[in-house]
C-alpha cells in the first residue's frame, strides 16, 4: 500500500471514531490470583488486534471474558455500544476459534463447517450455499468430503476458521490459532489469515505468544506482562519506540544499557553509560541527571574492523567473543573491556569462503550507530 495510511486504517487516532470493543478497568481474580489487572482497551471495527504475551500473563483469559465464557470480578465490557454484563456467550455477536481447533472427527468438512448453521436452523439451502462459499474462502473446496484425520495441520486450521467464520460474526476470538503448525506453514499461515481477515473484514482479536506472528498480523498490538498491558500500539510503535525495557526485550533484541541523563534538549538527549556516551536525536521530557536505559537493536549497530575517524558519541570497541551463523544474517558477540556483551547483526552478502577482510574471533572491532537507532527508556 502506497502513501499515508487513512483515517479508517488508523481509526484509534481518530478522536470521534466509535470503538466497537469497550474493555474497562476489567479484573479478573481467580481465589485471590490476580490474572487479569484493571485494564483499559478499545478496539475498533476491522482491526486484526493481537494480545500477545508470554505463558500465563492472562491473554487466553481476557479472550474467555470477551466471549462471555469467564464473569469479570469487576470492571465492564461493551461490544458494539452494548454491556455484555449479562449477556451470555450464544448471545454475543462473537465466536471463538480455540487451540485445538475441536473439528468432529467423524465427520466430513463440509459437515464440521454446516454444523454451527443447522444448530441455529437455517435452512438447508442457505447452509449449503455459505458453507460452499466459506471453503472458497479458505481454498478448501477440493477437500469437502474428506474428514479431518486426512488433512495437513494447516488445512485443519482452515477448516477450524471456515467453522468460525461461516456463522458470520461480528467479532472473532481466536486464541494461538497456529500453535499447532510448523514453523514455515505458520509463516504462510499468517498471511492467509491476514488476507482472510481483510476480505471478510470482521475484527479478529487473536492471542498469541510469538512475538513474529503478532508483528505480521497485527492492525495493533497489546503487550501483556502478569495481567496487565505494558504497551498497546501498532507494529512499527511497539518495535521503533518501546517504552520499557520489557517492551523493548520481548519484541525482538535489543542491547539495554543503564545511564544518566547528562543533557536533555528539545532535539537531543546525551545519556552517560558504561557503554560510553550516547547521543540520541529527540528530545524526551526528563530531568538531567534522571536513571534511564537506552536500548539499541543488534541491527542497528556496525561493525568495522577500522576505527573511527572521528572520536565522539555512540562509539565503543571490544573483541569478537563468538559468532553465531544464521545463514542469511550472523549475529556477532562482542566483548567490550568491561566485559559486557554487546549483540551485532550484519547481513551474510558474501560468500564465506570469499571473505578475505572478514571479522572473525578475537578480532578487535570498532561498533558505532546512529544517533536516531538508540531508543531512550524511562523504565
Ligand atoms: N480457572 C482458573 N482457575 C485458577 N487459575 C486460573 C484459571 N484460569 C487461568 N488461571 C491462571 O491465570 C493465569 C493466566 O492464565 P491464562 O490462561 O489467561 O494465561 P495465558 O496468557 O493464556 O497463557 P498461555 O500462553 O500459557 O496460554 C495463569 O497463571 C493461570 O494459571
Ligand atoms: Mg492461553
Amino acid at each position: 500500500m502506497a502513501g499515508e495510511p487513512t483515517a479508517s486504517e488508523t481509526p484509534w487516532l481518530d478522536q470521534d471514531a466509535k470503538p466497537f470493543i469497550c474493555i474497562k478497568g476489567v479484573t479478573k481474580k481467580f481465589g485471590e490470583f490476580i490474572a487479569v489487572n484493571n485494564v483499559d482497551l478499545d478496539i475498533y471495527q476491522g482491526e486484526l488486534f493481537c494480545l500477545l504475551g508470554g505463558s500465563g500473563c492472562g491473554k487466553t483469559t481476557l479472550l474467555r471474558m470477551l466471549a462471555g465464557f469467564e464473569t469479570p470480578t469487576s470492571g465492564q465490557i461493551l461490544i458494539d455500544g452494548i454491556d455484555m454484563s449479562n449477556v451470555p456467550p450464544y448471545e454475543r455477536p462473537t465466536n471463538m476459534m480455540f487451540q485445538s481447533y475441536a473439528l468432529f472427527p467423524h465427520m466430513t468438512v463440509e459437515k464440521n463447517v454446516a454444523f454451527g448453521l443447522k444448530q441455529d436452523k437455517v435452512p438447508n439451502d442457505e447452509i449449503t450455499d455459505r458453507v460452499h462459499d466459506i471453503l472458497k474462502l479458505v481454498e478448501l473446496q477440493d477437500f469437502k468430503k474428506r474428514k479431518p484425520q486426512q488433512l495437513s495441520g494447516g488445512q485443519r486450521q482452515r477448516v477450524a476458521l471456515a467453522r468460525a467464520l461461516v456463522k458470520e460474526p461480528k467479532l472473532l476470538l481466536l486464541d494461538e490459532p497456529l500453535a499447532a503448525l510448523d514453523k514455515k506453514l505458520r509463516e504462510q499461515t499468517q498471511f492467509e489469515l491476514a488476507n482472510i481477515q481483510e476480505q471478510v473484514g470482521i475484527t479478529f482479536v487473536v492471542v498469541t505468544h510469538d512475538q513474529e506472528e503478532a508483528m505480521t498480523l497485527s492492525s495493533r498490538i497489546a503487550v501483556m506482562d502478569k495481567g496487565q498491558f505494558m504497551q498497546t500500539g501498532t507494529p512499527t510503535e511497539i518495535y521503533e519506540f518501546p517504552e520499557s525495557r520489557f517492551v523493548a526485550d520481548f519484541i525482538g533484541s535489543a542491547n539495554i544499557v543503564e545511564g544518566k541523563i547528562t543533557e536533555d534538549n528539545a532535539d537531543h538527549v546525551r545519556v552517560s553509560t558504561d557503554l560510553g556516551e550516547i547521543y540520541i536525536d529527540h528530545g524526551q521530557s526528563t530531568k538531567e541527571g534522571s536513571r534511564v536505559w537506552v536500548a539499541i537493536r543488534p541491527e542497528k549497530v556496525h561493525l568495522s574492523k577500522k576505527p573511527p575517524s572521528k572520536k565522539g558519541p555512540n562509539q565503543a570497541e571490544g573483541m569478537v567473543d563468538d559468532i553465531g551463523y544464521l545463514g542469511n544474517t550472523s549475529i556477532y558477540k562482542i566483548r567490550l573491556k568491561n566485559d559486557r556483551i554487546i549483540d551485532v547483526t550484519a547481513p551474510n552478502q558474501i560468500r564465506p569462503k570469499s571473505r578475505t577482510h572478514q571479522i572473525t574471533w578475537e578480532d578487535k572491532v570498532y561498533l558505532g550507530w546512529d544517533a536516531s537507532s538508540a531508543m531512550l527508556l524511562k523504565k
